[in-house]
């Protein structure tokens, strides 16, 4: 028996995503899994995973172009294995209060590739986020750093469990 191998890959512009792949990474590490954190880009091959997450951004209800072509890319495979997909979104605390739905494109992404889940986690954008529609919304008070270590931690748990069940 070989330790579960997952694929976490992410579409991020300014690095709030790559954030909470990374801290899904440790998490299921922590599970006993072998996870593996990657930009969606660079996703060539996800044959040798037991499972893959997938995340992206939420830019003007989209989601990142390259979790979007990731999932097509591999879509063959995507729909023979395990998937999860989450989104991050929300400057505000939205998240933590009720369940946000997919955005239609990756509701779509979740059919198409018969995912297990979509979560969507709140987001970030700081004073450090660059572009000027960033440091314009900082400036009036619309920033902030939304992502919840625990939830994100506790969502990674949550599938390391199914994983462990399944296997
Ligand atoms: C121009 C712009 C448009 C955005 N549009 C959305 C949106 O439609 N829905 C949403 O939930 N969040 C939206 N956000 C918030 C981002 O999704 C959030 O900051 C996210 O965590 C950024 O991830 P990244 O740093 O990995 O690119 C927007 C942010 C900016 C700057």
């Amino acid at each position: 028996m070989h330790n579960t191998h997952v694929l976490i890959a992410y579409g991020s512009k300014h690095g709030a995503t790559q954030g909470i792949a990374e801290k899904l990474g440790e998490a299921l590490r922590s599970d006993g899994c072998d996870a593996v954190v990657m930009p969606a880009d660079r996703v060539d091959d996800v044959s040798g995973y037991d499972a893959v997450i997938l995340g992206g951004a939420v830019y003007a209800g989209r989601w990142h172009v390259e979790a979007r072509r990731c999932a097509r890319r591999h879509a063959g495979q995507l729909r023979h294995l395990p998937v999860w997909l989450f989104s991050s979104g929300p400057v505000d605390d939205s998240a933590e209060r009720r369940d946000i739905a997919p955005v239609r494109g990756v509701a779509r992404w979740m059919q198409r590739l018969g995912a297990r889940e979509h979560i969507t986690f709140g987001g970030a954008l700081t004073a450090e986020t660059p572009g000027r529609i960033a440091h314009s919304l900082v400036r009036h008070g619309k920033g902030g750093d939304f992502r919840n270590p625990e939830r994100i931690h506790q969502w990674a748990h949550h599938i390391a469990a199914q994983l462990a069940t399944s296997s």
